[in-house]
């Protein structure tokens, strides 16, 4: 069971309940603009949460596709850590809607998924990879300590076109809870 709090977000798990609230994130075109997919529906939404829930029943657990709540625990963004084949390191992602973008949470956001990975899972190595376009993310990333630490050519296929994902991590031993 995913719950993870901050001063003024939540990491828990998914609800068939926060299926408008995922399409605010994963529906909109300047959220996903540098994500590895194109904008979903409704549909699409509500298939996302009905499978987190499927992944949360998974022993073990593997994927932990998460909600972000805001402090009425509305969602206001979509947060994922999958843990890698070498299951000491996990892969980060996260994503808020663009209305509550600019005021830190997305720095908060990123904190608190390293504090899941690294204090609750005891994992060794998390990561993430961002469009070399996307400075917000870099500069959320950087924030929390992930350092860059280099370029995947040609990583993803998406709208049409190849792209180079840039990838920073952090290891237990560099953060500070
Ligand atoms: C990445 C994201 C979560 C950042 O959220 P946010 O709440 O706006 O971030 P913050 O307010 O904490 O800002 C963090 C930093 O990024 C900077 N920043 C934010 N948006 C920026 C932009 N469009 N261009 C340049 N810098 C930007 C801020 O100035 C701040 O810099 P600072 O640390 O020097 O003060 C948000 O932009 C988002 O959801 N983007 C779409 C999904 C996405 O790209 N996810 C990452 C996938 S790898």
């Amino acid at each position: 069971m995913i719950d993870v709090q901050g001063p003024s977000l939540r990491l828990r798990e998914l609800r068939p309940a926060d299926v408008t609230g995922l399409l605010a994130v994963y529906g909109d075109e300047a959220a996903t603009r540098h994500l590895s997919f194109e904008p979903r529906t409704f549909d699409q939404c509500e298939a996302i949460i009905r499978s987190a829930a499927a992944d949360a029943t998974v022993k073990p657990r593997t994927v932990y596709m998460q909600a972000v709540a805001d402090t009425t625990d509305d969602l206001v963004g979509a947060a994922r850590l999958g843990i890698d084949e070498r299951p000491h390191s996990g892969q980060i992602g996260f994503a808020l809607r663009p209305e509550v973008w600019g005021r830190g949470l997305g720095a908060e956001l990123v904190g608190l998924l390293l504090t899941f990975g690294f204090a609750e899972l005891e994992l060794n190595r998390l990561w993430g990879a961002r469009s070399p376009d996307n400075v917000a993310s870099k500069r959320v990333m950087e924030r929390a300590g992930m350092i860059e630490e280099g370029r995947i050519r040609r990583h993803l296929r998406t709208r049409g076109a190849w792209r180079d994902s840039v990838v920073h991590s952090i290891l237990d031993d560099e953060w500070t809870p």
